[in-house]
């Protein structure tokens, strides 16, 4: 036992623990109970309170730091691992200048506006997976449902040709690993490394069509830019190409995922929200409060934090933001947070992130949770979950959904 094993049995934070991924929050409440600036045998700072979570996100002391952070973490060697190179690259882990220049190229593709003119987009696929399955009386609301809408809508935003997609339709969802504070096991590691120049092969031949056939997309946009010299690289065209295609995908698939189950989990307001289909937008605030799809994010000091919670944070050192304690800390929901109610007020989550890397694809996966969830409800009303209890959660801490989760109407 030492200072990190204390409480009602086992260490205070074990996230890939099955009991944790199952539900870790009963854990996040000892964590901001017990302690709120806790630190892990691999030595980071793991922040539960909604304020400090807050603060860590928009305070310019501390920042992404991706190399340093990663040498530190594994070696100097692992900057060589092309997975490592890439993610190096993307915005997610970038600090200004760069993060601002990456973020500046495609953020006018992401505004309110733009995402609004693709409702009736969304409503039509959204629709065409109904039609699909209407007549089978089964399906899985995550491969069957939630799956196709955010790869099908990334595709075309990205300029994929739709006979090129059926890869990414059937390809594994298994990369969320790479995102969650244990350390990759070598075996971990080269499979991120297949992947990511599996990728790579494919983004240079999509680069190849969209310079001989300029379309209306965002890899038209970058493939130009990179061609204009100075505003971002190859490698930096590349990488964030991957970044938005694995972004969007995962998180949205989850959103819609976690928050039917919420709902079926809580009939009285699954039968509100058929009743008062109006509430929708609100409800979806209240899903990504109430289990968010992404349950973590990271920042680096920066410089010396002489304070942070009662606790001193050295220079460099890792800070890790929980977001889905933050969003249950009843300091800011003194109204039971433990409970799914889809009429709250002010209702703001932490699930996007905050300050500059504030989640480019908000706006996007909120109205694509909307579209799906409000028609799901009014063309499948008798649908039913078949296991609410014991549903099978994927293994991955970070990204946090569903394996499967068969229903039937
Ligand atoms: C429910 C769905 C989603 C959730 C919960 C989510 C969550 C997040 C979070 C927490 C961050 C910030 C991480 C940080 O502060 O370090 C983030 C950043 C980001 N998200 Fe999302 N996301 C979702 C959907 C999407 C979609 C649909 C896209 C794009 C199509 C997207 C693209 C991005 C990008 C590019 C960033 C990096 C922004 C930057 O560093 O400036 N996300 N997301």
């Amino acid at each position: 036992m030492n200072e990190h094993v204390q409480g009602a049995g086992g260490p205070l934070f074990n996230p890939l623990s099955p009991d944790f991924i199952r539900d870790p929050y009963p854990h996040y409440e000892r964590l901001r109970t017990n302690d709120p600036i806790h630190v892990t045998p691999f030595g980071q700072f793991v922040t539960s309170r909604h304020a400090d979570v807050s603060l860590v996100m928009r305070d310019k002391r501390f920042g992404k730091d991706f190399v340093e952070r990663s040498k530190r973490r594994y070696s100097a060697a692992i900057m060589d691992e092309p997975v490592f190179r890439s993610m190096s690259h993307w915005m997610l882990q970038a600090d200004p200048p760069d993060h601002t220049r990456l973020r500046g190229l495609v953020v006018k593709a992401f505004t309110a506006r733009r995402v609004e003119d693709m409702r009736p987009r969304i409503q039509e696929i959204v629709d065409q997976a109904i039609d699909a399955v209407i007549d089978r009386g089964h399906m899985d609301l995550i491969e069957d449902f939630a799956f196709r809408l955010p790869v099908t809508i990334i595709c075309e935003m990205l300029g994929i040709p739709e006979d090129h997609r059926e890869v990414f339709y059937k390809s594994s969802r298994d990369g969320g690993r790479l995102l969650d504070p244990v350390p990759l096991t070598a075996e971990e590691i080269r499979k991120g490394n297949e992947g990511n120049l599996m990728a790579q092969m494919y983004f240079q031949q999509l680069f190849e069509l969209r310079r001989k056939n300029p379309g209306d997309d965002l890899t038209t946009q970058l493939v130009q830019a990179e061609e204009d010299g100075n505003k971002l690289t190859n490698e930096e065209l590349t990488a964030n190409i991957i970044l938005l295609f694995g972004a969007g995908h995962e998180t949205t698939v989850n959103l819609i995922g976690n928050g039917l189950l919420a709902l079926h989990r809580n009939p009285d307001q699954l039968a509100l929200l058929k009743a008062r289909p109006e509430l929708m937008a609100g409800a979806i605030e209240e899903f990504l409060r109430y289990d968010s799809s992404v349950q973590m994010t990271g920042r680096v000091a920066l410089e010396e934090i002489e304070d942070l919670g009662g606790k001193r944070i050295p220079k460099g050192e890792t800070v890790l933001c929980l977001l889905g304690s933050a969003n249950r800390d009843p300091a800011v929901y003194p109204d039971r947070p433990d409970q799914l109610d889809v009429t709250r007020q002010n209702v703001k989550p932490l699930s996007f992130g905050g300050g500059i890397h504030f989640c480019l694809g908000a706006q996007l996966a909120r109205i694509e949770a909307e579209i799906a969830i409000a028609t799901l409800l009014r063309r499948l009303p008798d649908l039913r979950i078949d296991n609410v209890e014991n549903p099978e959660w994927r293994p991955t801490f970070v990204l946090r959904g569903l394996k499967r989760l068969p229903a039937s109407w």
